[in-house]
């Protein structure tokens, strides 16, 4: 696996390959790399010849309150990580090299997919993802690009810009990877204390519950949610976010539960906000 961290390199390098006939995948990350991460790179090795892998803590997407400075960091791990997965590039660039003029002046919002749930808490969070992605697609061209279900509405946002501004990308979002006790992969884990690493296992609880009563013919989205709420609210550690019956394409919240719809929600600990969520499809 080779490593680049200019813009100039990577496309010299990508069109080397596309030269060869061969196509290109996309795994965008923020490092940290994780089981999760692998599980994309691993998707991204079966579906295309070549695969980058981008490593960038994008500064965009952090309100100024929040854990840019403290985001956990190791770029050796990361290296060694993406090319036992199978990754043929390794995309580093500084945040000069993706904003070399300073702050942006262009962004893009992907208005009403954005506003809500993680966007409720996170108001700048998704307009610095997607221009964040823009630029990669960009960067990187033609290619199929796996970005994790975990990220639900990141997931939902990206495949939605992808569409709307013709970018030549194919988006595929690939399942959420779990720990044995059902706990989602997420690299702000390692800020779990032990007990707080056993109690966060509730948020994937919770969701499961709201499953299940959907499952068995509950179609309100307002009983689902009191459900869910109160696994979480039954934790003496994990403090709720939201939780919450969308639709799983508009995000929107459904008057009755009559098809499939995605049930989502965000608990805070002392030092992280773990976010998670799962489909539910009520009975025929
Ligand atoms: O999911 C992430 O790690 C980030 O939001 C992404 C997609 C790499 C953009 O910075």
């Amino acid at each position: 696996m080779k490593q680049v961290v200019t813009i100039e390199e990577l496309r010299s390098e990508l069109c080397a390959i596309r030269s060869e006939g061969r196509s290109v995948g996309l795994v965008p990350t923020m490092g940290y790399l994780h089981e999760g991460h692998a599980c994309l790179v691993r998707a991204a090795v079966a579906a295309t010849d070549e695969v980058v892998v981008s490593v960038f803590v994008n500064p965009l997407q952090f309100a100024p309150d929040e854990d840019l400075d403290t985001y956990p960091r190791d770029l050796d791990r990361d290296r060694d990580l993406a090319a036992e997965a199978g990754a043929s590039l390794l995309f580093t660039p500084t945040v000069d090299e993706m904003y070399p003029d300073g702050p942006v002046l262009t962004t893009v919002s992907v208005d009403s997919l954005a506003g809500r749930l993680e966007g409720a808490s996170r108001p700048t969070h998704f307009a610095g993802v997607a221009t964040v992605v823009a630029k990669l697609f960009a960067i990187v061209g033609p290619c199929a690009a796996f970005f994790g279900e975990k990220d639900y509405q990141q997931l939902q946002i990206v495949t939605r810009m992808a569409g709307d501004l013709s970018f030549p990308v194919m988006v595929n979002g690939v399942p959420t990877s779990r720990e044995d006790d059902g706990l989602a992969r997420s690299s702000r884990n390692v800020r779990l204390d032990p007990d707080e690493r056993d109690s966060a296992v509730c948020l994937s609880k919770a969701l499961n519950a709201g499953a299940q009563t959907i499952e068995s013919g509950i179609k309100d989205p307002a009983a689902i949610v009191q459900v869910m709420e109160a696994v979480i609210d039954a934790d003496p550690l994990g403090r709720l976010d939201y939780v919450a019956v969308v639709d799983p394409d508009t995000l929107e919240v459904p008057e009755v539960i009559a098809g499939p719809v995605r049930l989502l929600g965000a608990v805070h600990y002392r030092a992280a906000r773990l976010i998670d969520n799962r489909g539910a499809t009520p009975p025929t």
